[in-house]
């Protein structure tokens, strides 16, 4: 009997099966031969919210929740965050390397070669209502980005996937700018091929319609840099799961970079740093607090910003991020907010239910009081989250497709409802 496995017996009848494992894991198809007879389907495995499932490879990122470990194809998070820009994380999320200084710069001239967007994308983002969530503009703009690439739809083709990349990286900024200056009733910015990726995004938002040689500060364009690397990619989390399952059915990546935007939009999700401010703005004063701890450990409400499917340790970005915060402040003044969110994490990191459930701050707890100190609104938050995920999104959308072993994303059942009623016309209910 190989070590590398698994011997189950099944107490219905008796039998014994082995079941090999690798890399740590069992496939759950090997436990369809289980069976009471030949008329049982086979045994399933039931896992709701995927809570213990691995449904693919993957050699993008790496995590250990309970170390608090984050690498992007094997680089520290510390250290890419530290030295690199967030198109070179992008292409070394797509490709697996860091980029030659030449592969680099072809690479940033083809990004910023696609930065505009078709003219009528303009009366799209015009539009929506003056009040419209800029999320669920994103939402829609990007899905729309596919009536006009068509050539989106050859997911088979590598030149296509190649071409697509770099349209979808270069134009979530122009798109997310767009539907920002839409809800704030400002003229629409160009993007500016002259300017960095985070300079161009800075200049397509705050830039005055007659402004010649706008430049931001550059400890600015280097904190939305930074904040851009740390949100590239999170493995399978609810959004790339999106991500791959929309494009398991293979339509174009702009559809399904909508899906993923879509999934992003939730408060569980990217949602998460727009319900941090809501929740530090609520509480309102230090003194507040501990009223508020004993709410939400009475289940009224959670601590938004805090705990992680998958980090059972402080989120190693939260780290990065909080470092950020302060650079941040030197420039545009200190966040009131920072001063109830460092309490909170005090007395939170202190107590018991906390401790005992391993809830610890995540890369929401303070992203969104840097971009408050930046001016953007709430609203904003989640598309700040969209525009850097588009590389991890489009880096594993790329790996599905090219995985022999993806087929279309479709999980079993167990149903729990009737079977074979008889129909009942309306008049005799
Ligand atoms: N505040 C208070 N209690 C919490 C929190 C929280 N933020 N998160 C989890 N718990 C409790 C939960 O009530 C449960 O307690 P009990 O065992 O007594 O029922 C226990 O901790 C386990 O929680 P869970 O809901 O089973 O954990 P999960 O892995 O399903 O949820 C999560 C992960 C991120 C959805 C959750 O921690 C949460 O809702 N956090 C607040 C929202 C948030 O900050 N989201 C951003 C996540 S990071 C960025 C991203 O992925 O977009």
């Amino acid at each position: 009997m190989p070590n590398d496995s698994l011997t189950v017996t099944d107490n219905r009848t008796g039998k014994q099966y082995e079941v090999p494992i690798s890399d740590g894991t069992v496939r759950a198809i090997d436990f369809r031969q289980i069976r009471v007879d030949d008329d049982d389907f086979g045994l399933m495995t039931y896992d709701p919210a995927f809570t213990n499932t691995a449904s693919c490879r993957s050699a993008i990122t790496f995590i250990d929740g309970d170390k608090g470990i984050l690498e992007y194809r094997g680089y520290p998070i510390e250290q890419v965050a530290e030295h690199s820009t967030y198109l070179e994380t992008a292409y070394l999320l797509l490709f697996g390397e860091l980029p030659t200084a030449t592969q680099l710069s072809e690479w940033v001239h083809n990004i910023t070669y696609h930065t505009m967007v078709h003219e009528n994308t303009k009366k799209f983002v015009d539009g929506f209502n003056y009040d419209s969530h800029p999320m669920g503009m994103l939402v829609g703009t990007v899905a729309a980005l596919s009536t006009y690439y068509k050539d989106g739809k050859d997911v088979d083709d590598p030149a296509s996937r190649e071409l697509q990349t770099w349209r979808l990286i270069a134009k979530m900024p122009t798109i997310a700018a767009y539907a920002y200056r839409r809800t704030r009733g400002l003229p629409i910015i160009y993007p500016d091929n002259d300017l960095s990726f985070p300079a161009n995004f800075c200049s397509m938002l705050w830039r005055q319609v007659a402004e010649k040689d706008y430049k931001p500060d550059p400890v600015l364009e280097r904190a939305i840099d930074v904040l851009f690397i740390l949100h590239a990619d999170h493995e399978q989390n609810c959004s790339t799961n999106a991500m791959r399952a929309v494009g398991s059915s293979r339509p174009d990546p702009f559809s399904a970079t909508a899906a993923a935007c879509a999934a992003l939009y939730g408060p569980l999700h990217g949602g998460a740093n727009e319900e941090v401010l809501r929740m530090l703005d609520h509480i309102g004063d230090i003194k507040n607090i501990p009223d508020f701890i004993k709410r939400v450990k009475a289940g009224e409400g959670r601590l938004m910003g805090f705990g992680h499917r998958v980090y059972k340790n402080y989120d190693p970005r939260a780290k990065i991020i909080k470092r950020t915060a302060y650079e941040v402040f030197d420039l545009v003044g200190r966040n009131p907010m920072l001063d109830i969110a460092l309490e909170l994490e005090k007395i939170a990191l202190e107590d018991e239910y906390f401790i005992s459930r391993k809830l610890y701050p995540n890369v929401d707890f303070y992203s969104g009081i840097i971009y408050q100190a930046l001016g953007f609104p709430v609203e904003m938050f989640p598309v700040l989250f969209a525009i850097p995920r588009t590389a991890g999104w489009v880096a594993q959308w790329r790996e599905m497709i090219t995985d022999s072993e993806q087929k279309i994303a479709r999980p079993r059942q167990i149903y729990s409802g009737n079977r074979g009623r008889e129909y009942v016309p309306v008049s005799e209910r």
